[in-house]
């Protein structure tokens, strides 16, 4: 029998893929933030962000985005990416250690890519690029944004597809992440759904 006890934890993170939004800037460049806090059902994705970052700004102007999905290989990259942001000065409710970034790819030496249906650019160094418009864009109390998208395309890269398919292959995708601020990757394989589209 478990036992539990009531706590008071002051986030609920218990464990989300890390993304790195794509947002496209007042002068047409790319703003990069990481996240952890979305999920997908279907074409739909939703996405909680804070009310005073870069990117709900970018995305209330102008709401087209890339998700982009690091592997858990990249997480310094992605953590110090978390310590900028693209809006100037640093807004006040932002942590003491934030810095202004105006170009966040040069930030991490990484690279941008075109994207085919949206003007924000993907980041040629991440294995997924989910290209996705915003539909609803909802405020909540506390600061807290909720984003919700349709995807508009996706780009794997091709070491992670079933040949000649659009099946990823679970086994080869090694997602990064979020635990309570810790980052992680992925144990072994504890099962299949009957669901699953790949049986093996
Ligand atoms: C791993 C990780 C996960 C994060 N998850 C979120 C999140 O889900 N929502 C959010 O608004 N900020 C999240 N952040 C913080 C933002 O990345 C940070 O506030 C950044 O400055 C936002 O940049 P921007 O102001 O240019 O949008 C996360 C940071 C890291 C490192």
């Amino acid at each position: 029998m478990r036992r539990h006890r009531t706590i008071t934890p002051t986030v609920l993170y218990f464990g989300t893929p890390v993304a790195v939004i794509s947002t496209v800037n007042a002068d047409g460049t790319t703003n990069l933030a990481p996240i952890s806090s979305y999920w997908a059902l279907d074409d739909l994705l939703v996405l909680g962000l804070g009310a005073t970052g870069h990117t709900a700004a970018n995305l209330r102007e102008r709401p087209e985005l890339v998700i982009n999905l690091p592997d858990e290989s990249q997480w310094q990259e992605v953590e110090s990416l978390g310590r900028t942001t693209g809006a100037s000065p640093v807004p006040a409710e932002k942590p003491a250690n934030m810095t202004s970034a105006r170009d966040k790819f040069d930030a991490v030496s990484w690279h941008p890519l075109t994207a085919t249906t949206v003007a924000a650019a993907r980041v040629a160094e991440l294995p997924v690029h989910i290209e996705a418009r915003a539909t609803r864009i909802h405020d909540e109390d506390g600061g807290l944004v909720v984003v919700h998208a349709r995807s508009t395309a996706v780009h794997v890269e091709d070491r992670l597809t079933v040949a000649d398919t659009s099946y990823i292959d679970p086994s080869r995708w090694r997602p990064l992440i979020y635990t309570f601020r810790h980052y992680y990757g992925l144990g072994k394989r504890r099962g299949i759904a009957q669901r699953a589209e790949l049986q093996r």
